[in-house]
């Protein structure tokens, strides 16, 4: 059988663990080699072996997504090791909650760098390439759809108490997705977004909820509180929180050629859940 995304090269970043490790999976199994993005040397080069293992093609670009030079160390990677760039999903992210009269201004910056700067910095890096590949296309006779996909949230979407840093930034990447949409149609890429509600990996994980992450230099908190997520399970009409396979199932939606013709939208994955 004829895999979908044969040959095509996706950039993943923060695929070592949780909804991007398996959109990497993913995306490798249906014939894209897949560039592994992630802050720690350790999962990605895992997500790099798993992804081997399975007779896929990856190769890790390990780092910070917010650092000045990453968006050109990405980019090139892809460029270097696999000659093109077909796919873009920008993952990487983590939550620092608080109160508005709580946050402070480290703790704002450093999630919209995060989940908005980040994406910005990547994709702008990436267009010259696309741009160049898009020309090529042209003067070859080829017409070649290339993806970003940017994922959201439901906190981007209808706001959350607590998290006034992460869902700007999640709002905002809705902004750039449209923005892109618009400006990139012309280099035959589609742009769109996830937004999840409740998917479950370390970041709302009950039995982290004392543990933290090193992020940056900083020790950030992960996991949700049991009851917060027994109630918002339950508010989900198909009554469970996702799995990341079918996170990445959505992802996978935008990818495939059957959504060459969809641009610009937010795609809610979040198990019927429209509000919060
Ligand atoms: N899990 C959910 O319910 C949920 C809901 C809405 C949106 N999201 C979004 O989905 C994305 C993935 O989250 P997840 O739930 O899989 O979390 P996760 O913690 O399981 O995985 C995120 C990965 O990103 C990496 N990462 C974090 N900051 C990074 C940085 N600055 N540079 C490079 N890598 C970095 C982490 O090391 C980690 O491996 C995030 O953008 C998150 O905001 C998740």
């Amino acid at each position: 059988m004829t895999r979908k995304l044969e040959g095509k090269v996706a950039l993943i970043t923060g695929s070592g663990r949780g909804i991007g490790r398996s959109i990497a999976l993913k995306l490798a199994a249906e014939g894209a080699r897949i560039v592994v993005n992630d802050l720690d040397a350790e999962p990605a080069q895992e997500t790099v072996e798993s992804v081997r293992q399975a007779g896929g093609t990856a190769v890790a670009c390990v780092g910070n997504v917010t650092a000045p030079d990453f968006a050109e160390r990405f980019i090139n990677t892809a460029v270097s090791e696999y000659q093109g760039i077909d796919i873009i999903i920008n993952n990487a992210g983590y939550t620092w909650d608080g109160v508005i009269q709580k946050m402070t201004d480290e703790q704002w910056y450093a999630i919209i760098d995060c989940h908005l700067t980040a994406p910005f910095r990547i994709l702008r890096a990436a267009q010259p390439v696309i741009r160049a590949l898009s020309k090529a296309d042209g003067e070859a006779g080829r017409r070649i759809v290339r993806k970003v996909v940017n994922i959201s949230s439901v906190a981007g979407m209808f706001g959350n108490a607590g998290q006034g840093n992460y869902s700007s930034a999640k709002a905002g990447i809705v902004g750039l997705t449209q923005t892109l949409a618009k400006e990139w149609g012309r280099l035959n890429v589609t742009v769109n977004c996830i937004a999840y509600g409740f998917i479950k990996t370390r970041l709302t994980s009950t039995a982290a909820g004392e543990s933290t992450a090193k992020i940056d230099g900083r020790d950030i908190k992960v996991g949700m509180n049991p009851d917060l997520l027994m109630m918002l399970e339950r508010s989900i009409p198909l009554g469970r929180g996702g799995t990341t396979d079918e996170a990445a199932g959505a992802v996978y939606l935008m990818c495939i050629p059957e959504s060459d013709y969809v641009s610009g939208q937010t795609l809610l994955c979040s198990g019927g859940l429209t509000g919060i």
